[in-house]
């Protein structure tokens, strides 16, 4: 999993007295259970669940981050003006060449991606989308919220039996 040494392993596995939260990039039950072995006392997941059907997120979006792995995110302004991490669409990627001007300030940004935006949504052409995402996006499961948390909370207290 990637980045869940940045925030915990510096602690050398210490114990915490306060309560301390590791949030990003984590949406599987090993995940879970490495953060709460390093001290983590709740673990915060995003991208996890934006394939369930709660989430209403478009169904391309959704079978993107099936097949997206986590080199295949970037943080990038190209949508908005401001920086996000998103999945490394064709747009992305090609808005980080040193041959294109950089993006406008936000919310300017924002302005001028809308209508490149909108119609992808209506063509279902994830490669113009804004898939907001972190880098555990394949992990994202097609179930009820509510059965993705139970079973990820079941899943890692067995391994931490
Ligand atoms: C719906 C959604 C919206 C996001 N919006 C932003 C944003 O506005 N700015 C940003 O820096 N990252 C944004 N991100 C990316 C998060 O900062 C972060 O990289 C990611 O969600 C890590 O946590 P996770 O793996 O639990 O999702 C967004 C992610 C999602 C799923």
């Amino acid at each position: 999993m990637v980045g869940l040494d940045r925030s915990l392993a510096a602690s050398g596995g210490r114990r915490y007295r306060a309560r301390h939260r590791y949030w990003g990039n984590c949406a599987d039950a090993r995940g879970v259970a490495a953060a709460l072995i390093l001290g983590a006392s709740a673990v915060q997941i995003g991208t996890g669940f934006l394939r369930s059907p709660e989430a209403m997120v478009h169904p391309a979006f959704a079978d993107r981050l099936a097949h997206t792995e986590a080199n295949e995110t970037m943080v990038t302004r190209a949508f908005t003006g401001r920086p996000g991490r998103c999945v490394a669409t064709a747009y992305a990627r090609a808005s980080a060449s040193p041959k294109v001007p950089p993006p406008a300030p936000y919310p300017v940004q924002r302005g001028l991606t809308r209508a490149m935006r909108e119609d992808a949504q209506k063509a279902g052409d994830a490669d113009r989308m804004q898939l907001c995402a972190g880098q555990a996006a394949r992990f994202a499961r097609t179930e009820l919220a509510g059965t993705i948390a139970q079973e990820l909370w079941e899943d890692a207290s067995r391994l931490l039996l």
